[in-house]
């Protein structure tokens, strides 16, 4: 299957290990698929309208030359200026630039490559333990909060802040620091524009887990010396080929169909993503906080109680096959995975011929590592259908830029299509304000003092009997 437009179609979906004429028994009859054609098309089309509409600002990001310009522009700065960029942030404002970086090793960035450090907790001894390996002399601080007053990021803001005047200077402190926020809103925007602190937008309307193409990723993946243009090439190519209300020529969308209905009719509450290579493994990080954060919901579009959403779970190839793959093969029909493969593995080497009198260790001599990773996932994906449980595979023809952008727009939309299926809004996240608003109860903010109370009650609900000490 492919699209009708857009760029080089590259990454590729193969969904075989979902139907029942791989997983027999358990599989899904592709007839079921069929079904959903109608209501995949109306949600499409429905996106579509709202993206012409302007109420789906994330779609466009790749196509924003101005911004993705601005961004390597000031990155380019950065990179004569200092050696290393520190992410203040914390989820949709940390995950997705990680996995960037992470995916595309020092040595193969096309501008060569800076040490960027991702700060996404408050965890003191790893606070501790990053700042003080820094020299603040060559150190700029990206501080990225969309809301502006998320405790997390802006506690590390405090400490940093603290720490870069009392080296430099007020005047001296804002050369390292970039504040990524809001254009008008908040708490961040309001002390960057009173201590004229530069700053770049987050796009009005652009939540966290769908922003990595703008400047909250492309200014730090810029900066660590990717190739943005590559990533936002890539992701521009999903667009053309995920646009289609058709499901026979979006890939995005057939995989929501295939992970709804594995859902609602094969009971699989898991959906494990699963790569087979080292350089994916944040990616699975990122894609774990889409999918729960925007899926996990307890009321319906119309107001219903539902409670819906899959749980994501990460798995590594080929390390998890000594691990989870044990469970993943004979425990609870309550998963499906989905193998990220990697058909042209970077610097791959040849296993020598070490002991050809040992046949068990002979038959390896000759093959590439690359070779046997891949061996060992398409042994994974048929011991899995073997026991009649559901796989699907995304295959990447290497790792690079382009295929992560490619990555990112495939996610992004699956999981809007996603959403519309389970009949929620996967763009907020009530559970998560919920606890952010707690905790400045407990930290004394002004005007919590109502829910301050409500953790003290909580507290004292706690019985003895249950507490050992
Ligand atoms: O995806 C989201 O919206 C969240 O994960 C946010 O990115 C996260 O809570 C951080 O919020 P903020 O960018 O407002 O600091």
């Amino acid at each position: 299957m492919s699209g009708k437009d857009g760029g080089a179609a590259r990454v590729v979906l193969d969904a075989n290990g979902a139907f029942d004429h791989v997983a027999p028994g358990f599989g899904i009859p592709p007839a079921r698929i069929a079904d959903l054609a109608d209501r995949v098309a109306t949600i499409v089309t429905d996106l579509s309208e709202r993206r012409a509409a302007g109420q789906l600002p994330f779609y466009d990001l790749p196509y924003d030359d101005a911004s993705i310009a601005a961004c390597e522009a000031l990155a380019g700065e950065l990179r004569d200026r200092f050696t290393t960029l520190v992410v203040l942030g914390i989820g949709g404002s940390a995950l997705g630039t990680r996995a960037a970086i992470e995916a595309v090793p020092a040595d193969l960035r096309a501008a060569g490559a800076r040490r960027v450090e991702i700060l996404d907790n408050v965890d003191p001894s790893t606070l501790a333990g990053v700042l003080d390996s820094l020299d603040l002399e060559t150190t700029v601080f990206n501080v990225i909060s969309k809301s502006g007053e998320t405790a997390e990021t802006m506690a590390q803001f405090m400490l940093v802040r603290e720490r870069l005047k009392a080296l430099f200077g007020a005047a001296g402190c804002r050369k390292h620091v970039v504040c990524t926020t809001d254009l008008e809103k908040g708490i961040l925007r309001a002390i960057a524009d009173a201590e004229e602190l530069p700053t770049l937008p987050v796009p009005v309307g652009v939540g966290g887990r769908f922003s990595v193409l703008s400047p909250v990723g492309l200014l730090p993946i810029a900066f660590a010396g990717l190739d943005v243009r590559a990533l936002t090439a890539g992701a521009r190519a999903m667009d053309g080929r995920t646009k289609s209300p058709k499901l026979e020529e979006n890939l995005a969308a057939f995989h929501a169909a295939v992970l709804y209905c594995a859902f609602t009719e094969r009971s699989t509450s898991i959906h494990v993503l699963m790569p087979y290579s080292d350089r994916l493994a944040r990616l699975s990080e990122w894609y774990g906080q889409l999918w729960a954060e925007s899926l996990g919901k307890r009321h319906a579009l119309d107001g219903r109680v539902i409670e819906t959403g899959q749980t994501p779970a990460r798995a590594l190839g080929a390390t998890d096959q000594h691990s989870q793959v044990q469970l993943y093969v004979e425990g609870p029909r309550d998963k499906l995975v989905t193998f990220l493969r990697v058909e042209e593995h970077a610097a791959d080497r040849e296993i020598p011929a070490g002991f050809p009198e040992i046949e068990a260790l002979a038959c390896l001599a000759g093959h590439t590592f690359g070779e046997l990773l891949n061996m060992e996932q398409r042994a994974t994906e048929i011991a899995l259908a073997d026991s009649g449980r559901l796989t699907t595979t995304l295959v990447l023809p290497r790792v690079d830029e382009a295929a992560i952008g490619e990555l990112f727009h495939f996610f992004a939309v699956q999981t809007l299509v996603m959403g519309g299926l389970l009949g929620i809004d996967p763009l907020d996240q009530p559970g998560v304000e919920a606890g952010k608003r707690l905790t400045y109860a407990m930290a004394g903010r002004q005007g919590y003092e109502g829910l301050a109370k409500e953790v003290s009650a909580r507290a004292d609900a706690k019985q003895q009997r249950f507490i050992f000490t």
